[in-house]
């Protein structure tokens, strides 16, 4: 008999051809959030649940899914399910790195970018018909050749993120717990930093670290007052991260140059005082957004519930 599988939201049609294959699918919402009393009556029957980022998958849901044996999150962060609980219950939790690595960086730099050279506000002034001529003082930007980027958090996109900065001249110093070993260091000519002192040294900080309970606020009032007042600040991570009360202030009071940003503390909520500053560009969280990376993640999304519900070691099992 085939395994039962709520899918939270809908697959794209290659993920789900292959989950229908496998599992008997039973689709919780086309809406962009699941309600939770639906996701915990719909999953009182199931096997394994295919969930994103968007869905808390707590105690609570966990306590009202006797049968669930795996819950494939289709994202790299699993901070939306409690991964220890699930474990007592002896249900294994998967996640999906590596494919969406090179999308994210690269979106990173975009924001990089476009918050530097002020695109979306001269983007807006063109279409507006209020370019009138060339003059010297239009639209003046930071340059980033000679400057510093400071990389919170070196692991796989920390390290794509890096990369990426040597080919547009600038020098990389990094703050992670683990230091990378010594030729990864050399090859991306990365030096780490206490946090503090990274902060303090950046002209670019760009977020990469996962959420955990080390690292919510780990950005906080006082690390936020470290920064350059030249300084940009880049987050496609996680929001939380972020005291994003004090970065508004910061950014509304000139204490930064500016700001681009994927993602936020309560999504999709975005303060009100972000959404009216011209130095912050925003992005409805779309680091991996490429065809290509979804597909990818959505289908070892669905491997990885089918091995676990096979009995098999998933590909990308989280250990808690
Ligand atoms: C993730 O995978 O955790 C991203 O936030 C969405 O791709």
């Amino acid at each position: 008999m085939k395994p039962s599988v709520l899918v939270a939201h809908p697959l794209l049609p290659e993920a789900d051809a292959l989950l229908s294959a496998a599992a008997v699918v039973e689709l919780a919402t086309e809406a962009e959030i699941c309600p939770r009393e639906i996701l915990v009556a719909k999953l009182r029957d199931k096997d394994g649940l295919l969930s994103l980022l968007v869905d808390e998958i707590d105690r609570e849901v966990i306590d009202a899914a006797p049968r669930l044996r795996v819950i494939a999150n289709c994202a790299v962060g699993v901070n939306n399910i409690d991964v220890g609980y699930a474990r007592t219950k002896g249900i294994l939790v998967t996640n999906t790195p590596g494919v969406l690595t090179e999308a994210t960086a690269d979106l990173a730099w975009a924001l990089i970018l476009a918050v530097a050279r002020r695109i979306p506000e001269a983007d807006r002034f063109t279409r507006e018909g209020r370019f009138k001529g060339w003059t010297l003082g239009l639209f003046l930007g930071r340059d980033l050749a000679g400057r510093r980027l400071g990389v919170v958090g070196m692991g796989r996109i920390g390290r794509a993120v890096a990369r990426r900065a040597r080919a547009f001249g600038m020098t990389v110093v990094y703050a992670d717990p683990r230091p990378l070993p010594a030729e990864e260091a050399r090859a991306l000519d990365a030096r780490p930093l206490p946090l503090d002192e990274l902060l303090a040294a950046a002209d670019i900080v760009t977020i990469h670290c996962a959420l955990t309970p080390a690292t919510r606020g780990l950005l906080s009032r006082e690390r936020l007052a470290r920064m350059k007042t030249d300084a940009i600040l880049i987050n496609t991570a996680r929001g939380p991260v972020v005291d994003e009360a004090a970065l508004a202030e910061a950014l509304e009071e000139g204490r930064l140059w500016g700001a681009g940003l994927d993602v936020y503390a309560d999504e999709p909520r975005i303060d009100a005082r972000l959404l009216s500053l011209p130095n912050v560009v925003l992005l409805p969280h779309i680091g991996s957004a490429s065809e290509g990376t979804r597909s990818a993640m959505a289908l070892a999304a669905v491997r990885n519930l089918i091995q676990g519900l096979k009995g098999e070691r998933p590909e990308n099992l989280v250990e808690a």
